[in-house]
This record gives C-alpha cells, sequence and structure tokens, in this order.
C-alpha cells in the first residue's frame, strides 16, 4: 500500500487522472476494465481525464467503464453515479458507447438492478461459478464514517461473499443504492483511493494507521489479494498521519 500527498484536490485530481492513463497504456489486457466511485471528490478527477492532455493518451477503444456503486435514481437525477461520470468524462470523450456498463439505477427494484448487474459483468468478464471480475483499475472514495463504494460500517452488503453485486442502504440520501461486493473490489488489480479534507483525518489515521483494530472499517477491509493499493490525500485528510510538526 502506497500514500502520496497533494497540496490540494486539483494536485490530486491530475495525478489521479494520470495514473488511469499510465495504468491503460500499461495494461496488456484487452479490454482494460476501470471501474469508477460516485460522490465529489473524484469528480475533478474526471474533468482532469476528460481534458485532452489527458484523454488523448487514453486507449478509449480498449477501454471499458463499469461503476463501483449507484444511487437507485434516474440516470438524469442530479444523484446518480452515471449521470455525474456522464457528464465529465463520457460526454467528451470517444468511448464506444458499448464500453459503458452503468448499473441500472431506474430499474423498479434494488434486487433486480443489482441481479442485472451481475449477469452483465459475468457475461463480461465470462466467469464460471464462484469467480470474480478483476478490475484493472477501481477508483475509491471513503466517507467519514469509513465507508467505502456503498458498503457501510455494519452493513448487510459488507458481509457479501458470493454475489457481485447488491442492494445497499445509506443513513443519507437516496438510501437505495447498488454496490459492488467487497470480494469484487478485492479481486482487482489496482486500488486508488481519493480522500481529501479535514472531516476525514481521523478516519483516514485509523484506516491507515490501525488496521488492526477490532472492529476494521469498510475501508479497511479493501486489501486486494494480489493488486496494489493506492492512497491519493491531499494534506487535510493526511493530517493525522504525520507527528506534529513544531512542538
Ligand atoms: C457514492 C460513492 C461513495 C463515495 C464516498 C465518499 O456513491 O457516494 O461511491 O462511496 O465514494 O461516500 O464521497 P465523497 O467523495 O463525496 O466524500
Amino acid at each position: 500500500m502506497r500514500i502520496e500527498i497533494f497540496p490540494d484536490l486539483q494536485a490530486l485530481s491530475r495525478k489521479a487522472a494520470s495514473y488511469i492513463v499510465e495504468e491503460a497504456r500499461a495494461s496488456r489486457d484487452r479490454p482494460f476494465t476501470l471501474a469508477l466511485s460516485g460522490g465529489s471528490t473524484p469528480r475533478e478527477a474526471y474533468r482532469s481525464l476528460a481534458d485532452p492532455s489527458f484523454s488523448s493518451l487514453m486507449p478509449w477503444k480498449r477501454t471499458h467503464i463499469f461503476w463501483v456503486d449507484e444511487r437507485m435514481v434516474s440516470p438524469t437525477d442530479c444523484d446518480s453515479n452515471y449521470g455525474m461520470v456522464r457528464n465529465l468524462l463520457v460526454s467528451h470523450i470517444s468511448v464506444p458507447p458499448e464500453n459503458v456498463h452503468p448499473f441500472a439505477g431506474d430499474l423498479p427494484s434494488p434486487e433486480e438492478a443489482a441481479a442485472r448487474y451481475e449477469v452483465e459483468l459475468k457475461e463480461f468478464f465470462q466467469l464460471g461459478r464462484g469467480q470474480f471480475p478483476e478490475f484493472n483499475l477501481v477508483l475509491l472514495g471513503m466517507g467519514e464514517d469509513g465507508h467505502t463504494a456503498s458498503l457501510f460500517p455494519s452493513s448487510k452488503a459488507l458481509l457479501e461473499t458470493r454475489r457481485l453485486a447488491v442492494p445497499a442502504h445509506s443513513e443519507k440520501p437516496p438510501h437505495s443504492r447498488l454496490t459492488l461486493t467487497l470480494p469484487v473490489l478485492n479481486m482487482a488489480k489496482k486500488i486508488i483511493f481519493l480522500v481529501t479534507g479535514k472531516e476525514k483525518a481521523y478516519t483516514v489515521k485509523r484506516v491507515l494507521k490501525d488496521p488492526r483494530e477490532a472492529s476494521p472499517l469498510p475501508a479497511g477491509l479493501i486489501q486486494p489479494s494480489l493488486g496494489r493499493v493506492l492512497w491519493l490525500l491531499d494534506e487535510e485528510a493526511a493530517s493525522q498521519l504525520r507527528p506534529v510538526r513544531g512542538i
């Protein structure tokens, strides 16, 4: 696990975009599979990746975009993770439409939407029974409570060991969510966390410094068996990781 600290969101986001390009170009895989999170932190990284200085370097024809999680809302809803990525990234790049794989957040039931996404993953990755997809790169955020994706502390979704995608409940609206499960995330070849803000500094410290805590936080359970984990933090989110200078 590696940690990189940046002065601000802008610098962090440009580095995230450059890592996505680096991973895509270095991957031998046909296709390059990328799973993106929602929320607010990664927005700037998606804008950076859509900028020609980065997007012109991406092998979009062989890149497939998936989502880490979604809210049970229509794609045009301002809370839609698909809608956010479409507006900031997908509508500005030359990725073939068939390479974009959103959750169907507008289906009548989250169970049906999760089951449909599982079928799509199984077909795309040609998975056999009990197999999990190996994404080339997964972008994750982390909430103040230590959740990641839509895997919230003490949630049923966090305990799922067989299914690839499940419904989830968020205390914050929209309450009904869909999420990839822990076994899927932990099969990724590379995971990049994007975390900023002073309000997350204590949780960052707990996850990164006290991982053996009795009840590890969901973000602390992201320990890919073979994959590498990189944490991109701004100074504020990293502020409890280092001894306080000057006293
Ligand atoms: C979502 C995200 C979620 C997010 C964290 C952090 O659908 O909201 O996937 O898991 O990564 O809540 O959100 P911020 O980056 O907005 O703090």
